[in-house]
């Protein structure tokens, strides 16, 4: 038996230039998809996976994130006196349990790799998953839920994968793929943002993993990758052939939120998805008439 994964990571400490000015003072991971925070689709997510314990690495500007996941006092006191039971008690149904968040800063944005390693004192020796909150997965089973399953059958890191545009391999890691079974992919080879000629495929892993303790070892050398970065790519690439590495085609749509047409598209689809705004955003569009 695969030790449980019981801890998530959550490296919140971009500075989302891409995403300004609204990031300016707001972190990105504040940004709501129809009335929820991206952070809180990511810790929802990690919840229905089995995850219990969630280690989020901030940074400047980010206390928003802390607050979010903290009972709000005067809100509920609010709820309560108005009689609002029901949203009273929605609030408080998906923040951890005290004393199952922790919250450490990375000093300088050196890159994921970096903002990985500054979780190591929050993870023994066991593996434990890493959700970036900018990607969002419109799925069936949560996209992680699934590669936890994955993890019980390979016993060793996973990598939640899709196809990209060849011309898109240099925004993403990409996958040297081997054996195929099903949706799971061995991994022979990882690069790190390559050219659409040098890309080994065009299987590109999204912000969703699952790692083994191991990757600290490598984390802890500091190396520098593409675009001048501690690359979480590069010390997982290390890892392959010491023990299994496997990409998990994910069931599911990805959009990326970091990005401003992606965040369009996720709040058109979740809005699409939740009954009571789903006539309004139809006829909307339908009214567009493009
Ligand atoms: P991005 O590449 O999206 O960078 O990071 P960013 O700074 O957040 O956004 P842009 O590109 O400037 O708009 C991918 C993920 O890695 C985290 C980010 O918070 C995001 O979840 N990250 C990145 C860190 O936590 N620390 C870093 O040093 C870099």
């Amino acid at each position: 038996m695969a030790k449980p994964i019981k801890k998530a990571v959550f490296p919140v400490g971009g500075l989302g230039t891409r995403f300004l000015p609204a990031t300016k003072a707001m972190p990105k991971e504040m940004l709501p998809v129809v009335d929820k925070p991206l952070i809180q689709y990511a810790v929802e997510e990690a919840q229905a996976a089995g995850i219990e314990e969630f280690i989020f690495v901030t940074g400047r500007g980010k206390s928003a994130i802390e607050d979010h996941f903290d009972h709000s006092f005067e809100l509920e006191t609010l709820l309560k006196e108005r009689g609002k039971i029901d949203e009273l008690e929605a609030q408080k149904a998906w923040i951890p349990p005290a004393g199952h968040t922790a919250y450490t800063r990375q000093q300088e944005p050196l890159g994921l790799g970096h903002a990985v390693w500054c979780a190591r004192h929050f993870i023994e020796d066991e593996p434990f998953a890493v959700l970036l909150a900018d990607d969002l997965v419109l799925s069936d089973t949560p996209c992680l839920a699934q590669m936890v399953e994955v993890h019980q059958r390979t016993k060793g890191n996973v990598v939640a994968v899709m196809d990209v545009p060849r011309e898109h391999t240099s925004r993403y890691g990409v996958i040297d793929p081997g054996a195929v079974d099903g949706d799971c992919v061995e991994i022979r080879g990882l690069v790190e943002k390559p050219a659409p000629e040098e890309a080994p495929s065009t299987l590109s892993i999204i912000g969703r993993y699952i790692l083994m303790p191991e990757v600290f070892e490598h984390l802890s050398k500091g190396e520098r990758g593409a675009s001048n970065e501690i690359q979480l790519t590069d010390s997982m690439a290390q890892m392959i052939g010491h023990q299994p590495f496997h990409a998990h085609r994910f069931e599911g749509v990805r959009f990326d939120c970091g990005d401003k047409i992606g965040f369009l598209q996720a709040n058109i689809a979740f809005a699409l998805e939740r009954e009571e705004l789903r006539e309004g955003v139809v006829s909307f569009l339908k009214a567009l008439d493009l």
